[in-house]
């Protein structure tokens, strides 16, 4: 079973491409639950997303870098939600998984399970379920996370550490 740092190992790994690229600092600056950035949020995904597929023994059925790619996109709108659409957030719900298939296509070469998984992430909002495994768990992976960061303020100070390590490990060249 893979602990924490193996986790992170992972996501830094197979998101490389993706946490280094320069939009990144859009989604590093836009509050996604509470005081967590859309950037913490997706690292959370994708490592929440590893984490799921791990204990379920998903490895031979699960493409691993296409589920961390995926969770690191799958919120990749890049504007600050909080400021869209008039506050009612209504129209972001429906809208923001398409528009960030968009962003992503523009900015990276992705394969079929990534763009189905980005669109898709936020069924039965939207009502078209995810065609692959990786899009449930992102799917999953993301309502567990937004649940825990709206909920629990505690849970934010973790972020704050993982930002930290994030840094430790030349994440960011912003
Ligand atoms: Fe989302
Ligand atoms: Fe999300």
């Amino acid at each position: 079973m893979l602990d924490r740092i193996q986790i992170q190992r992972i996501v830094e790994r197979q998101g490389e491409e993706i946490i280094l690229h320069e939009h990144m600092r859009i989604e590093r600056t836009s509050y996604q639950h509470g005081s967590v950035t859309t950037f913490a949020h997706s690292i959370r995904v994708a490592c929440l997303s590893i984490w799921l597929a791990d204990r379920m023994h998903l490895w031979d059925r699960v493409d691993q870098r296409a589920l961390v790619r995926s969770a690191l996109l799958h919120d990749y709108f890049l504007y600050d939600w909080h400021e869209w659409d008039n506050g009612t957030h209504r129209l972001h719900g429906l809208t923001h998984g398409q528009t960030a298939l968009l962003n992503a296509s523009r900015d990276f070469q992705l394969g079929g399970v990534e763009r189905d998984s980005i669109a898709r992430h936020m069924f039965p909002l939207t009502p078209i379920p995810p065609k692959y495994l990786e899009g449930y768990i992102v799917s999953l992976a993301d309502k567990i996370s937004a649940t825990r960061e709206t909920l629990s303020p505690t849970r934010f100070k973790r972020h704050k550490r993982y930002a930290r390590h994030s840094r430790r490990f030349r994440m960011s060249r912003a």
